[in-house]
C-alpha cells in the first residue's frame, strides 16, 4: 500500500488507472478505523480493481467547540488495518494540502442539510460536502463507498454525486454494530466505561421502534424514546425523528420510506444511529 500526501501525486496515480480502464473505488474516512470502515473497504475490494482509502480529519466539518482536538487518531493501527484489507493507495494529506491559504469555496446542498443532525451542527454538512467533493475531484473514482450509519451524510453525498459526478456510483454500506447493538463509531473510543455500558440503549430504542411501529403513533413513539433514553443516567437525547429516507423530511405517519434517526449525548461524546422502518 502506497501512502500519498499530495493531491498532485494522487491525481498522477489515479489518472493512470483511469487511462488503463481499471475500476477505482474510493473509501473516504477520518481514521481511527473499526470494522464499520473495513466493511466499506471490503465492498470496494470486491467490486473494484483498485481501492483508494483516505484518512483526513476534516477541520471544516467540526464547528468551534466541537471535538476536533479530541477526535481519536491512531495512525499506526489504521495503516496496518488498511494494508491487511488490501488497499492499494492511502491518501493522507495535511490540512494545508486540502485547504491552502486563500481557500474560499464551499459546497452546500440545500434541503437535506438543515434538518436532523444539520439542525444541531451548523456548518457540519457544508464541511462534509466540501471535502468529499474535493476528494472525488482529485481521485476521480468509478465508485465511492459510504456507510448508512451516517445516513444524512450518505443522502447529501448521493445528491452531490447525481448533480456533479453523473458517472460516479455511490454504494451505501450497512451499519456494522458491536455485539450489544451499539453502532461502531470512532467516537465510541471516547466513551468512559460507565457510558459505554449505557450506550446500547440507543440502538435498543431503534429496534423497539421498529417492533412497535404498527402499534403506536409517531408522537407516542417519540415520547417513549425520549423517556427511555433520558432515564439512562449518563445519556441525553439530542433528537429522535422519524423521517422520509429520501428527502429526510419528518413524517407524522410511518410509511414504506420511513427511517428512524437519533442523536444522543453521552457526556461530551455525541453518538448517532438510524434504522430503516420499511422492513
Ligand atoms: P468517518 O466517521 O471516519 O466514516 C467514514 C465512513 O465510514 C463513512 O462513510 C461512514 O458512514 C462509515 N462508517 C462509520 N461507522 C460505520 C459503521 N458502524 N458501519 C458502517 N459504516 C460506517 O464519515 C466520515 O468519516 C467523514 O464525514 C467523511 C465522509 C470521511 C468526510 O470527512
Amino acid at each position: 500500500m502506497d501512502i500519498l500526501r499530495t493531491i498532485a501525486e494522487l491525481r498522477r496515480r489515479t489518472s493512470v488507472w483511469c487511462k488503463t480502464g481499471e475500476r477505482v473505488g474510493l473509501v473516504p474516512t477520518m481514521g481511527a478505523l473499526h470494522h464499520g470502515h473495513l466493511g466499506l473497504v471490503r465492498a470496494a475490494r470486491a467490486q473494484c480493481d483498485r481501492v483508494v482509502a483516505t484518512i483526513f480529519v476534516n477541520p471544516k466539518q467540526f464547528a468551534p467547540g466541537e471535538d476536533l482536538e479530541a477526535y481519536p487518531r491512531r495512525e499506526a493501527a489504521d495503516l496496518a488495518m488498511l494494508r491487511a484489507a488490501g488497499v492499494d493507495l492511502l491518501f493522507m494529506p495535511a490540512v494545508a494540502e486540502i485547504y491552502p491559504p486563500g481557500f474560499a469555496t464551499t459546497v452546500r446542498v440545500e434541503g437535506l442539510t438543515e434538518c436532523l443532525c444539520g439542525a444541531h451542527r451548523p456548518g457540519h454538512f457544508d464541511g462534509v460536502a466540501t471535502v468529499v467533493t474535493k476528494l472525488l475531484l482529485q481521485s476521480l473514482p468509478d465508485i465511492a463507498y459510504f456507510g448508512e450509519k451516517d445516513y444524512q451524510q450518505l443522502a447529501i453525498i448521493t445528491k452531490i454525486s447525481g448533480k456533479l459526478f453523473p458517472r460516479l456510483s455511490i454504494v451505501p454500506c450497512p451499519t456494522v454494530r458491536e455485539k450489544d447493538g451499539l453502532a461502531m463509531s470512532s467516537r465510541n473510543a471516547l466513551l468512559d466505561a460507565a457510558s459505554r455500558v449505557q450506550a446500547p440503549v440507543i440502538s435498543q430504542m431503534l429496534f423497539q421502534v421498529e417492533e412497535l411501529k404498527n402499534e403506536m403513533s409517531v408522537p407516542e413513539l417519540k415520547k417513549l424514546v425520549s423517556e427511555k433514553i433520558n432515564s439512562a443516567s449518563l445519556m441525553q437525547l439530542e433528537y429522535f425523528e422519524i423521517a422520509n429516507e429520501n428527502n429526510l423530511q419528518p413524517l407524522n405517519v410511518i410509511n414504506k420510506n420511513a427511517r428512524a434517526f437519533i442523536a444522543v449525548w453521552a457526556g461530551k461524546v455525541r453518538l448517532i444511529d438510524n434504522l430503516s422502518l420499511n422492513f
